[in-house]
């Protein structure tokens, strides 16, 4: 019996996952940490298609697999304006996310994931997820790769909009001019928003899925620095169109694979095989690393005299995230972002801007060097 057992447990793989949060405007946002052993050095971040989460079959099959192949990986549930989400959205509660909410969320875990010296993620989305990592990684060059699965096309989302009236009974011109008339926070009555039927949305929700040009990933991907990989499954009925928008963008940097008999959720082991492409993928070079900072070499004094003003807004005390003892790297290149644009914030844009490498290094110097 206890031979048996043992088998058993051999067999099942233990999952080594390990739930992992992050706080964003007053929300907590969750995932999972799934680590193996000989990890390559790139970990994946996964991002779940429309209205999903992160232990849909799918994914936690996608992370046990890549795992066994020498894969760590976090898999996050996008917060959908939702505390600590889990499981699929709440229909019945009002939708008050934006289409691009998502890309901030990604950003986010992507700088978890630095923090956590997992430098230079591979992004894996599908679906729609496929569509906002491809969005993302257009806009980073601190990427070992970018895998599209099944990935969402401005097809799929023209799609959508054509069916809308036949789905939910009432036109979406009709929708979308009523939520131009109203300001993007209020929460209206809808038909129906994704897969949602009869409920209520903000107008802003509504008008970031259904207004403007539709766009896909394939919209994306020719902006995105990192090799990429698409994973089409080959029986997909959600995005049947997706080889024909991807197979003319097809060179060098851009593979495309094809999984026989899969359909769009990858069920059946169909997962097992996009792992395999996944991990064989993953194990090219990394691309040169970027510079190493010389941190040791900082004027400290000088990082000293500039961190002054920091403190107004940091104080130990204070509501804004503590600098004191925060990784070099990681304080440096939180500046760069807020500088760029990449981490939008007003107040920190403007700190960062008003400073210059030499000085951002003096200044993640200092902290660093502070509780120690
Ligand atoms: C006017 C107020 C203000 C001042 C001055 C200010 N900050 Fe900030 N800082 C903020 C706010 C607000 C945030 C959170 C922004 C966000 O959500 O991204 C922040 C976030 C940060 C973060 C990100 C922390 C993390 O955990 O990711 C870093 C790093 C940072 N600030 C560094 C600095 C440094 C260095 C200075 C001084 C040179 C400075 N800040 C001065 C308001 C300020």
């Amino acid at each position: 019996m206890k031979r048996l057992l043992l088998l058993l447990c051999v067999l099942c793989a233990p999952l080594h996952a390990e739930e992992v949060t992050l706080k964003h405007g007053g929300l907590t946002l969750l995932a999972d940490f799934v680590e193996a052993d000989d990890a390559l050095p790139s970990v994946a971040l996964i991002t779940h298609g429309t209205l999903a989460h992160k232990d849909m079959e799918l994914v936690e099959t996608l992370q046990e697999a890549l795992a066994e192949r020498g894969v760590a990986s976090l898999a996050h549930t996008l917060s959908l304006g939702v505390d600590a989400r889990r499981g699929m959205a709440d229909c019945a509660a009002p939708q008050i996310h934006r289409d691009e909410d998502a890309d901030r969320e990604i950003a986010l875990w992507i700088d978890w994931l630095k923090k956590h010296a997992h430098e230079r993620p591979t992004l894996i989305g599908h679906s729609r997820g496929a569509k906002e990592v491809a969005r993302t990684a257009a806009k980073r060059e601190d990427l070992h790769g970018v895998v599209l699965m099944a990935p969402a096309t401005a097809g799929s989302e023209r799609r959508a909009r054509e069916g809308y009236e036949a789905r939910y009974g009432t036109s979406l011109d009709a929708v979308l001019a009523e939520a131009h008339k109203l300001s993007p926070d209020v929460v209206m009555d809808v038909p129906g928003i994704l897969y949602c039927a009869d409920t209520t949305a903000s107008a802003g929700s509504v008008l970031s899925y259904y207004d403007g040009e539709p766009t896909g990933a394939e919209t994306y991907a020719p902006d995105i620095d990192a090799p990429v990989l698409v994973v089409l499954a080959r029986a997909d009925a959600v995005v049947p169109d997706a080889p024909a928008a991807f197979m003319p963008l097809r060179n060098d940097a851009l593979n495309i694979a094809l999984v026989d008999d899969a359909d769009h959720m990858f069920l059946d082991f169909y997962a097992e095989d996009a792992a395999d492409l996944i991990a064989e993928f993953m194990a090219h070079e990394p691309k040169a690393a970027s510079p190493t900072i010389d941190f040791e070499n900082a004027d400290l004094e000088y990082g000293a005299y500039l961190g002054q003003e920091c403190a107004s807004c940091h104080s130990a005390n204070g509501s804004n995230p503590p600098l004191d003892g925060l990784e070099a790297g990681y304080l440096h290149h939180a500046l760069g972002q807020y500088a760029n644009g990449e981490r939008d914030n007003a107040a920190m844009a403007l700190v960062a801007r008003s400073l210059d490498d030499e000085q951002r290094i003096a200044i993640a110097a200092h902290f660093a060097a502070q509780l120690k």
